[in-house]
């Protein structure tokens, strides 16, 4: 049994495991075991696994034959390789288990990251404004109506884009999009730090990662042509609300990224712009008009609500037809009830005038974090989006001691490669009024072993 501690939302595995759990002499028997202990429960998203001679001198083989059942449970996603800190189970691995964000009760959730529930345009009236008839199979799986309005969207933000596909969501428009050009073994530059479950679905892929950081305006060409000349074969970027640090490009330094892209034509390009409409910033495209192998992909789902599995993709018209038709034989297409939704929300003058006060909301709540944090000397960040990223010396330290005082934030072990330890408190739901006393709290925290970089 794994030891598990549970700090903030984060839970902690100590890495006192009993070997006994693991089984095989064979690195395939191995192989599994660790598959059934991760799909049992036993081994939950984040737990560590036994170092690799520990396990080796247990099970009576050699270190090369558990290094191999590693190599394999990591290929297929499960498993994490965390350099000093051993390997571990991914947040999400890709079997039905759910990665458990522990939030006690009675304690202030800063860390779900979703949107606030009282932001989102009501459901109930869209339905009842929906055309419910059954819809046959052969039908066209796109609803015009959306596609049009998607692409007038795209447009006004100077996205020329050859079409629009309907996907489920962001992530599954990453996903069709790597699928669409890249092979098990390339590499995909990523951001450091970045959004974990990017992370997670890139690496089942058989991708391998290459980070590259950023400062608040996003993504740093030297960084990233460092990750294009170490053979990244795509590139994932978040225009703005990066997640976690809150970062969003500008006209200045999308014109430098869409520099060093043009010249490299051969290269994915993939725009996760996922808080489209909340994001209270500006959209910028590192995509020249014409570039081949490009595709911005925009969710509905922190703007009207994350179980509308609704976002739209542009791109150029080979990755978008090897998107449409991938999707064709698989699911075939995106509910077209879900698609109405999103219909009658964008043509709908009331509820565009809902979603940009929610996008006042959103800024007002961040903004203010940020002034109370600056104001207590603490360096924290956030130019858009629903997160305050702040850089601590220890991330668990600091979960635990703002728990301590009744928040519940996100440490960010998982969620960089090579950047520094950070934690993220997600604003979406904070009232203007609690940000004196979380800065406060935060202050107090960071004076503790967590530490901070002052401002
Ligand atoms: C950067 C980023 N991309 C994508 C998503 C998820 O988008 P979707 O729900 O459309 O898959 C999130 C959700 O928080 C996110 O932070």
């Amino acid at each position: 049994m794994s030891c598990l501690r549970a700090i903030g939302n984060t839970i902690h595995y100590d890495t006192v495991i009993v070997l006994g759990q693991f089984s095989g002499t064979t690195a395939v028997r191995i192989a599994a075991s660790v598959e059934a202990e991760i799909r049992d429960g036993h081994l939950p998203p984040g737990a560590q696994l036994p170092p690799i001679r520990a396990l080796a001198t247990e099970l009576g083989v050699s270190p090369m034959t558990v290094a191999s059942a590693y190599r394999e449970v990591g290929r297929r996603g499960l498993v994490v390789a965390a350099g000093r800190r051993g390997t571990r189970v991914a947040d999400r691995p890709p079997l039905p288990v759910r990665t458990r964000i522990f939030v006690p009760q009675g304690t202030r959730d800063l860390a779900t990251g979703n949107p606030d529930a009282e932001l989102l345009p009501s459901l109930a009236d869209a339905l009842g404004r929906i055309d419910t008839s059954r819809r046959l199979a052969l039908e066209e799986g796109k609803l015009p109506a959306l596609v049009e309005l998607a692409a007038e969207r795209f447009a006004a933000d100077g996205i020329t884009t050859s079409g629009v596909a309907v996907v489920g969501g962001a992530l599954d428009g990453i996903e069709r999009a790597l699928l669409a050009h890249l092979r098990p073994g390339d590499r995909v530059a990523v951001e450091d730090a970045g959004f974990v479950r990017a992370y997670d679905l890139v690496r089942p892929l058989g991708l391998d990662l290459e980070p590259f950081r950023l400062d608040d305006l996003g993504p740093r060409p030297d960084e990233l042509d460092r990750a294009l000349e170490r053979g990244a074969r795509a590139v994932i970027l978040t225009p703005r609300a990066q997640n976690p640090t809150g970062a969003a490009i500008d006209a200045k330094r999308a014109r430098e990224l869409r520099d060093l892209l043009t010249a490299r034509e051969d290269v994915l390009v993939i725009e996760d712009d996922h808080a489209d409409g909340v994001a209270g910033s500006p959209a910028f495209t590192v995509c020249d008009p014409g570039r081949p192998n490009w595709a911005t992909v925009r969710s509905v789902s922190k703007s009207l609500g994350p179980d509308l599995r609704v976002a739209l993709l542009a791109g150029d018209a080979t990755t978008l037809s090897r998107v449409e038709g991938r999707q064709l034989i698989g699911p075939g297409w995106v509910s077209r009830i879900l698609q109405q939704i999103v219909v009658t929300f964008w043509s709908d003058p009331a509820a565009r005038e809902l979603l940009a006060q929610a996008e006042r909301t959103y800024t007002a709540r961040r903004v203010r974090l940020l002034h109370e944090l600056t104001e207590r000397g603490i360096r924290a960040h956030g130019r858009s989006g629903l997160n305050v990223w702040i850089p601590v010396r220890d991330e668990s330290a600091a979960v635990a001691a703002l728990l301590q005082r009744g928040w519940a934030v996100t440490g960010l072990e998982r969620w960089r490669l090579r950047s520094e330890a950070a934690i993220r408190i997600t604003t979406a739901t904070l009232d203007v009024e609690e940000a004196g006393p979380l800065a406060d709290d935060v202050a107090a925290a960071l004076e503790t072993r967590a530490g901070t970089y002052s401002a």
